[in-house]
C-alpha cells in the first residue's frame, strides 16, 4: 500500500529550450529544482531552432539530473517515481527527456508518469500558493497556448475559449524580432513597456465568447514598423511595447473575469510563460480585486518552463494511478492536446 502523504517524485522537462529536473515532493514541496537555459545558445537565431535543441538536450541531461538529485540530498533509488513531460512541445526535444526517464524506470523498476506539458504549467500555482485546490478558472497564456480553462479536479478541465490562431507568447515573440529586441521578446517588450506611452490603437481582436485571436495585432504591428521604416521615420521602441501589451493583455484580462462571473468562480488562477508579464499580473489583480475574485499567480521562478512544475502535477497523477502501463511505450507527443 502505497502511503500518498509521503512521495517524492523525480521531473524531467526537455519540451523546448530548457532542459530542466525537480525533485518534488507531494505535489506542493520542491526539494530541488535545475534548469539549464539554451536562451543564449538560441539567441543568435533569433528563436528556438529544433535540432540545436535536442542536441544540446542530449549534452545536457544527466547533468541536470544528477544535480537535481544531488540538491534534493536523494538519488535514482529513493524517489518513487518519474515523471517526464511527453507534450506538447518540439519532436526531438521531448524525444530526449521521454526516452531518458524510460530508461531511468526500466532500469529501477519505477513507475513512469506522462506529464502534459501544459497541466505542468498550471500545477505551477500548486507549488507556490500551497492551499489552492481545484475547482477554479485558469487562463493558460504561453508561448504555444492561450486557452481559458475551467479547472474541474487536479486532472480533469473543460476548455471554455482558445486562441484561434496565434499564441499570446508567440505574438511577443514575434514584434520582439520585427522590432530586433532579441529573443525570448516577452521578457523584453514587458521592460521596454514600462517606459513608453500607450499611444497608438493597435486592434484588440475581440473573438466571441471565451475565444482570442492574435494574428491581427501581431500582423498590424509590423505593418506600423514597415510603413514608418518605408517613410524613413524613426519609432518610439517603448511606445510600440506599452500599445501592443497593452493592447494583447486587456482582452485576457476582461475575458478571464467574464468567464468567473459567467461559471460561478471567485478564483483564478493565470499559468504558462506569458503570467510572468509584470503588466498582466499588476492589472489582473487591480480586476480581481474590483470584482472580488482572488488572483492566484505562480512565483516568477515557476512561471517559464521548468520541471518542478511536471514534479507537482505528476503527484496529482500518481494518486490517481495514472502511469504508463508499459514504461517503454511511452513516446513523445508533439502535438498533444489539453
Ligand atoms: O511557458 P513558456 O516558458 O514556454 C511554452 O510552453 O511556450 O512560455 C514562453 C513564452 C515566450 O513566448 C516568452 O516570450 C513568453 O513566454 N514570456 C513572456 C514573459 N516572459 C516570458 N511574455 C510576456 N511577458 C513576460 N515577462
Ligand atoms: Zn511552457
Amino acid at each position: 500500500m502505497i502511503d500518498t502523504k509521503n512521495i517524492t517524485i523525480l521531473a524531467i522537462e526537455s519540451s523546448c529550450d530548457e532542459t530542466a529536473a525537480a525533485v518534488v515532493k507531494c505535489g506542493r514541496e520542491v526539494l530541488s529544482s535545475v534548469i539549464f537555459s539554451q536562451i543564449d545558445i538560441h539567441q543568435k537565431f533569433g528563436g528556438v531552432v529544433p535540432e540545436v535543441a535536442s542536441r544540446n538536450h542530449t549534452i545536457k541531461i544527466n547533468d541536470t539530473v544528477k544535480q537535481a538529485l544531488e540538491e534534493a540530498n536523494t538519488d535514482f533509488n529513493s524517489v518513487d517515481a518519474i515523471a517526464v513531460t511527453y507534450g506538447a512541445g518540439l519532436s526531438g526535444a521531448l524525444l530526449v527527456g521521454v526516452s531518458y526517464a524510460k530508461a531511468i524506470c526500466y532500469a529501477l523498476k519505477k513507475p513512469l508518469i506522462a506529464v502534459n506539458h501544459i497541466k505542468g504549467h498550471i500545477a505551477a500555482n500548486f507549488i507556490t500558493h500551497k492551499n489552492l485546490k481545484p475547482p477554479f478558472i485558469c487562463l493558460v497564456v504561453s508561448g504555444g497556448h492561450t486557452a481559458l480553462l475551467e479547472i474541474t479536479s487536479y486532472t480533469t478541465h473543460k476548455c471554455l475559449g482558445q486562441t484561434a490562431d496565434d499564441a499570446v507568447g508567440e505574438a511577443f515573440d514575434k514584434v520582439s524580432r520585427v522590432l530586433k529586441l532579441g529573443y525570448p521578446g516577452g521578457p523584453i517588450i514587458d521592460k521596454l513597456a514600462k517606459t513608453g506611452n500607450c499611444n497608438i490603437p493597435f486592434p484588440k481582436a475581440n473573438l466571441p465568447d471565451f475565444n482570442f485571436s492574435y494574428s491581427g495585432l501581431k500582423t498590424s504591428v509590423v505593418n506600423y514598423v514597415n510603413k514608418a521604416e518605408m517613410k524613413k521615420q524613426s519609432l518610439i521602441i517603448p511606445d510600440i511595447c506599452a500599445s501592443f501589451q497593452s493592447a494583447a493583455m486587456d482582452i485576457l484580462i476582461e475575458k478571464s473575469i467574464k468567464a468567473c462571473k459567467h461559471y460561478g468562480y471567485r478564483k483564478l488562477c493565470i499559468a504558462g510563460g506569458v503570467s510572468a508579464n509584470t503588466y498582466l499580473r499588476e492589472n489582473a489583480q487591480k480586476a480581481c480585486l474590483d470584482n472580488n475574485i482572488k488572483l492566484f499567480v505562480p512565483d516568477f521562478k515557476y512561471c517559464t518552463d521548468n520541471a518542478a512544475m511536471i514534479g507537482a502535477q505528476g503527484y496529482y497523477n500518481f494518486i490517481q494511478k495514472d502511469f504508463t502501463p508499459a514504461p517503454l511505450s511511452l513516446t513523445a507527443m508533439p502535438h498533444l492536446k489539453l
